[in-house]
């Protein structure tokens, strides 16, 4: 008899990569987990499962609608850009999904608002007043990422409002010193404002069942064990507008933050999916079915979205949760990860550019270092044994 975690034959496997954001090209720091992933799914279709390998542009968020703005083009023009670029760049290294979705669809504002009413339904979304940044001038209010200043602690200039990454001391935005509004450079004033929050500490106990029971890397599961111990805040699932995203239902300038419906666009791509795909085939198949296996593929810098949100806004909307959860590192360069934020990246389209540069190549030097960097784990190896797959 197969063991309990042996892919059975005929069993039904989603494959996800994270979505990427619809507001830069992908790079070689992205590539280390599409390729990653990539491998595994070839690996599964060539055994002869039945795996879905899925895929969206993330596209809602304050950074969208700024970059669009900016370029003096509506988000829609400019997700719809990266949405055709990001997809060649991807079929140029290879990688096959079987849908390539996006998370401003239709199938996504229709499983957003269901996840809505369905928690607010069960009492796990409730409303409260909070005070946040605002910019004046801008008139609009600002995440962390777009406040700057100087460092509370050691004096750094031009941090961000969330974490110094001089001394690595975290704060709140109005605990800068001499802060300024990102985009205009004004004094940022404090402002209230009603938000939605999700009673994620609920959910301490079913989650750290879920982890202790589930294929996770221990070193992450300790992690995640360390934050629900040292206590869950519940989680602000609203944001303000201007904003690029899914208005809430009911209200007129407050959407769904981009974090609650990039995941759910896992389950839209599943859609998406099987409705193109025609036949009988169903997202309850996946989604509601426990001899499923729904395998996430993510970066480390993603994990509490990905093993506490994520889970338990499944649990309280009642869907299956992921059976596996791959948690990769970073692509370094000069010990930094390479970020679109930090500018250090180099463009999947330049390195296809360079003469000589196949992309084949850059798929066996990451499979074959993934290998090096965490033997059987890795699943360039084509060996995973806590997945049921073995060489
Ligand atoms: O960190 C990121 O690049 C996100 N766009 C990943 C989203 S994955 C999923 F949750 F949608
Ligand atoms: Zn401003």
């Amino acid at each position: 008899m197969a063991k309990k975690a042996e892919l059975a034959s005929g069993e039904k496997i989603l494959v996800t990569a994270a979505l990427p954001y619809a507001n830069g090209p992908i790079h070689l720091g992205h590539l280390v987990e599409y390729v990653q992933a990539d491998v595994f799914v070839r690996f599964l279709r060539l055994s002869g499962k039945d795996v879905v390998f899925l895929c969206a542009d993330d596209t809602h968020g304050t950074p969208i609608e700024i970059a669009a703005s900016k370029q003096n083009i509506t988000p829609e023009q400019l997700i719809a850009k990266y949405y055709e670029e990001h997809q060649a760049d991807f079929a140029a290294f290879g990688i096959r999904f079987d849908v390539y979705h996006s998370t401003n669809s239709p199938e996504n504002k229709h499983y957003s608002d269901l996840f809505f009413r369905k928690l607010t339904d069960k009492r796990l979304i409730y409303e409260r007043l909070i005070k946040l940044t605002y910019c004046d001038s801008c008139k609009r209010f600002l995440p962390d990422r777009y406040v700057r200043g100087k460092c509370p602690k050691c004096g750094a200039d031009d941090q961000y409002g969330d974490q110094c990454e001089k001394c690595n001391a975290t704060y709140q935005p109005v605990d800068l010193v001499e802060p300024k509004c990102a985009i205009c450079g004004s004094l940022p004033v404090r402002k209230q404002s009603v938000h939605y929050f999700f009673k994620l500490s609920d959910f301490s106990a079913k989650l750290t069942e879920w982890l202790d029971a589930n294929h996770i890397q221990d070193d992450v599961r300790h992690f995640v064990e360390g934050w629900i111990r040292s206590g869950l805040q519940d989680w602000d699932i609203s944001r303000d507008g201007p904003y690029f995203g899914f208005r809430i239902p009911g209200e007129t300038n407050k959407y769904y933050y981009v974090w609650l419906d990039a995941p759910i666009g896992y389950i839209a791509a599943t859609e998406k999916y099987v409705k193109d795909a025609g036949g009988s085939n169903a997202v309850d198949a996946y989604w509601q079915n426990p001899n499923a296996r729904i395998i996430h593929f993510i970066g480390k810098d993603i994990t509490q979205f990905h093993l506490l949100f994520w889970p338990a806004i499944l649990m309280g909307a009642g869907f299956r949760l992921p059976s596996d959860i791959i948690v990769h590192g970073h692509l370094t360069i000069n010990g930094e990860k390479m970020s679109k934020s930090r500018g250090n990246f180099l463009v999947a389209r330049d390195y296809l550019a360079a003469p000589a540069h196949d992309p084949e190549f850059l798929r066996f030097y990451y499979a074959s270092h993934l290998v090096k960097q965490r033997p059987c784990w890795e699943l360039g190896k084509f060996c995973a044994p806590h997945l049921g797959v073995h060489q």
